[in-house]
């Protein structure tokens, strides 16, 4: 501090922490959208629908038809810390949902205008709940089994925040690559993205094969070779998906998804594991086309270590570093990078 002025220290106000702490969930549409439909996800939903206007920083709307939230929990759901998903300090060695922190809601709250309507499947009518500049309001409503949740005018009461963000098709274009990466995970739902009245996308539940031909393209799959590593793991790891043909590459790894225990991470042990594991069939710095599952038992790795949660810490890299590289060298060894299948 300038000057000889002893600093004065201040408990701020709770609308100001909640507005710090949002920031660091929520930093643009996508992980509005990520966190809405990792919830989507977490509530068993079997449709999810994404609608977006101009690139969700107007408008994001995410229909699901899964558990619903009954009217005596409505009033926690955006209370901060507050979650259906873990009880207690156990319970955070051994995550299985795509949420744990009681987060998601109460920060997309803090920073944009919040309408929930949900229903239970047992319950007749469902209920909605607003937020709107810290007033919450709950009342009862009609609505069909499942959640709707509606976050309009992102950042209005965070102009700082909001000065970061980017045009609407470049937002827009993070919010695809983010429902995306839901969609490849989960190929048994159906997904469909809708943004300023069009449909970008609309995916049937299908095989992983069938969801990656229409997500990544035809050109993509054509001669890829199933990765199946079931049998083959140390540590309970098991090790699914598809890689591309070697001729089709990148310069960059944006056609290589991979996710640990379903969710999307970057990782550098495991991306050097998938290129190793193409070897010298793919040139230095291009990148292939791949889908890769790794699934671990949830003590193995630790989820919370980033805040948007994209970061994982592997208890045992090595050994997911070695099954991931035998599991896509196979993978290649029998499909020939021609075959498929
Ligand atoms: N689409 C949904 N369907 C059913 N329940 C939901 C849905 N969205 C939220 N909930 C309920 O609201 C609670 C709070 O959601 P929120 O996303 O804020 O936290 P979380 O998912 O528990 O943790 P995280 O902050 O890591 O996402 C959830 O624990 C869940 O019980
Ligand atoms: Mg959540």
């Amino acid at each position: 501090m300038a000057g000889n002025a002893p600093a004065v220290i201040r408990l701020m106000s709770e609308s100001l922490a909640s507005k710090i702490a949002a920031g660091e969930v929520v930093e643009r549409p996508a992980s509005v959208v990520k966190e809405l439909v990792e919830n989507a996800l977490d509530a068993a939903a079997a449709h999810i629908a994404v609608l977006c206007e101009e690139g969700g920083r107007r408008l994001i709307r995410v229909t699901d038809d899964g558990s619903g939230i009954g009217e005596a929990d409505a009033p926690l759901l955006l209370v901060r810390h507050a979650t259906s998903k873990i009880r207690d300090e156990e319970d955070l060695e051994a995550i299985t949902t795509m949420g744990f922190r009681g987060e998601a809601l109460s920060s997309i709250a803090a920073v944009a205008r919040l309408r929930i309507r949900t229903r239970t499947r047992e319950s007749v009518s469902g209920v909605e709940v607003r937020a709107e500049d810290g007033e919450v309001t709950i009342v009862e409503a009609g609505c069909a089994p499942g959640t709707t949740v509606e976050v309009r005018d992102l950042f209005h009461n965070t102009p700082a925040r909001r000065k970061f963000l980017r045009t609407a098709g470049t937002e827009f274009g993070h919010v695809m690559e983010t429902v995306r990466r839901a969609a490849l995970a989960h190929a048994d739902k159906s997904f469909r993205l809708v943004h300023g009245g069009k449909t970008v996308f609309n995916c049937p539940p299908s095989s992983l094969a069938d969801r990656v031909a229409r997500l990544m393209g035809e050109e993509v799959l054509e001669g890829m070779g199933e990765v199946d590593a079931r049998a083959m793991g140390p540590k309970g790891l098991d090790i699914r998906g598809i890689v591309g043909r070697p001729e089709l590459t990148y310069p960059a790894p944006k056609a290589l998804y991979t996710y640990i225990n379903g969710r999307p991470v970057r990782d550098r042990t495991v991306t050097r594991a998938v290129l190793d594991g193409y070897g010298g069939l793919v040139a230095a710095g291009r990148y292939p086309a791949a889908v890769i599952f790794i699934d671990m038992p949830p003590s193995e790795v630790d989820v919370n270590v980033h805040p948007a949660k994209t970061e994982v810490r592997l208890r045992d890299g090595s050994a997911v570093y070695r099954a991931v590289r035998a599991a896509v060298e196979r993978a290649l060894r029998r499909g020939g990078g021609g075959g498929g299948g």
